[in-house]
């Protein structure tokens, strides 16, 4: 039995599997429409998601399958003290796979540890997010058509936002990828990455101007400025919106560079800009539906062949 916790649980040969199985959805649909039929999905979110969770959900459904689960933790019994280890035992009794959202670094992996159903980590506090790394590579690989060879910017919170530690995890494993990484000093790539980068000799600059950047990158990665992982108010609206792309930003950029986002947005990207054909991000979220359809499957071992 495998779970998912972190993107690199996977090797590269494993994502690519993954990412035609994706690709091969979107296209076959109805192929996939009974596949996890009498299968449950529980979705355990201790924490608020508005597209993790339904995507999850929509995900299970298009395959034919039932989801269960509580969006949030005061409507479980951990409002009453229960452990995640005492709740994935007993959601083991109702479901097949559980995908789990949780404020605590870990807490997924202590749900692993203990689950005799597959469990996939939906975000654990600022730590990692993988489904949404699977989304984003997905998202690069179907519209630019390839995961090497290009310079990557990630503006916004860079300390805070799981998903720009998950990316950038699972990127270093490509070829000739570089990092611009653009943020107030406040909210600087954590020093374990910046280490990892080095280490591994993947070159990086960081820097604090987003428009001194745009003409250079074929991706922009814009992340939004985690306001419940602030220590305090005051520094949370200071920083809020040091960065919004807009227009005359885009204007900088090169004419194929995508523009990519986790999402929810608050002011970060100018919704002027959503009508620009760079900007990706909500046929992301698409992507993230046609990814988590197959990582149900693959967890779940579940072949579709081609006659069915
Ligand atoms: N991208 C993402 O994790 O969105 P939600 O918080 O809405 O799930």
């Amino acid at each position: 039995m495998r779970h998912l916790m972190n993107p690199l649980d996977f090797t590269v040969e494993e994502l690519d599997s993954l990412f035609d199985l994706a690709t091969d959805i979107e296209h076959n649909m109805e192929k996939y429409a009974y596949a996890c039929q009498g299968k449950k999905l529980a979705t355990c979110f201790y924490e608020p998601s508005t597209r993790t969770r339904l995507s999850f959900e929509s995900a299970m459904l298009n395959l034919g399958g039932s989801v269960i689960g509580f969006s949030d933790a005061g409507s479980s019994s951990a409002s009453k003290g229960e452990s995640v280890s005492d709740t994935i035992r007993v959601i083991s009794c109702f479901a097949d796979i559980c995908a789990m959202r949780h404020p605590k670094e870990g807490a997924p992996m202590v749900a692993a540890s203990k689950s005799s159903i597959p469990v996939i980590n939906a975000g654990d506090g600022g730590h990692q997010h993988p489904t949404q790394t699977l989304t984003d590579l997905l998202t690069i690989r179907s519209l630019s058509g390839k995961l090497e060879n290009f310079t990557i910017g990630l503006c916004g919170d860079l300390k805070f936002g799981r998903t720009v530690h998950s990316l950038i995890n699972a990127l270093v494993r490509y070829p000739n990828i570089r990092f611009i990484f653009i943020s107030p000093e406040e909210l600087k790539v954590p020093d374990y990455i910046i280490e990892m980068l080095k280490e591994k000799d993947i070159p990086f600059e960081e820097v604090i101007r987003l428009e001194d950047s745009m003409p250079h990158l074929d991706l922009l990665y814009m992340t939004r400025v985690q306001r419940e992982r602030f220590f305090n108010e005051e520094d949370y609206i200071r920083l809020k919106d040091f960065y919004i792309l807009n227009k005359e930003k885009m204007n900088l950029a090169k004419e194929h560079m995508l523009v990519l986002h986790p999402l929810p947005r608050v002011n970060e990207i100018s919704v002027d800009v959503d009508e620009d054909p760079r900007a990706a991000y909500f046929k992301q979220v698409q992507y993230g539906v046609y990814v988590r359809m197959a990582l149900i499957l693959t967890l779940l071992e579940i072949q579709v062949d081609e006659e069915e």
